[in-house]
């Protein structure tokens, strides 16, 4: 088990999260139903971790209102925005964060799916680890779907936009 110290880093906690915005990201979008129907939150600390098996991982932050909902969900969507969807990622990081039924794809309403992804991982939770304070959620993909597109970045607090490369 990792160690986790409770001392003080020997930096300042501010600049190190500024600092970490140096790593430019794609943007991603995860949904899941509740009670009140389909939820989703914004998020950039997705990763793949394993190909065989298919795990992909994302991070959330304790403090997030939605914690409690996302760390309990046993299914779940990720779906990697295209740059057209933007107002998406600032209305589901600040904005509100329920879907309303024609936003996604009814034939499949869990996970809820959005349609216009780059791509989109349907998961189911495989591990959850609390790691100071985010929870490490771990998804098993059980269906893929990627399409072509400019991919919506992040970087310095800053979107942007990764051109589809040249065929
Ligand atoms: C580009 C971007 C990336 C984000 N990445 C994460 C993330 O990886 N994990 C996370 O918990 N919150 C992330 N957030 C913040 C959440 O979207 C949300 O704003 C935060 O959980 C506060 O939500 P609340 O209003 O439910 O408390 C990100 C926000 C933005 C704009």
């Amino acid at each position: 088990m990792v160690n986790q110290t409770r001392n003080a880093p020997p930096f300042d906690l501010t600049e190190y999260r500024k600092a970490l915005g140096g790593f430019a990201t794609g943007v991603c979008v995860v949904t899941t139903q509740s009670e009140d129907g389909g939820m989703g939150i914004t998020v950039n600390s997705f990763t793949s971790v394993s190909l065989d098996p298919p795990l992909v991982l994302w991070c959330l932050d304790d403090k997030s209102d939605r914690h409690d909902l996302f760390a309990a969900t046993e299914r779940f969507a990720i779906h990697v925005l295209p740059v057209e969807d933007r107002e998406m990622s600032d209305r589901f990081a600040w904005g509100t964060c329920r879907l309303s039924p024609e936003e996604f794809d009814s034939s499949n309403p869990e996970p809820p799916r959005l349609r216009n992804a780059l791509l989109r991982l349907d998961c189911t939770a495989h591990d959850r680890v609390r790691m100071g304070d985010h929870l490490v959620i771990v998804g098993a993909v059980q269906a893929v779907e990627s399409r072509a597109g400019d991919a919506l970045t992040y970087f310095r607090g800053r979107y942007g936009v990764a051109p589809e490369p040249a065929a």
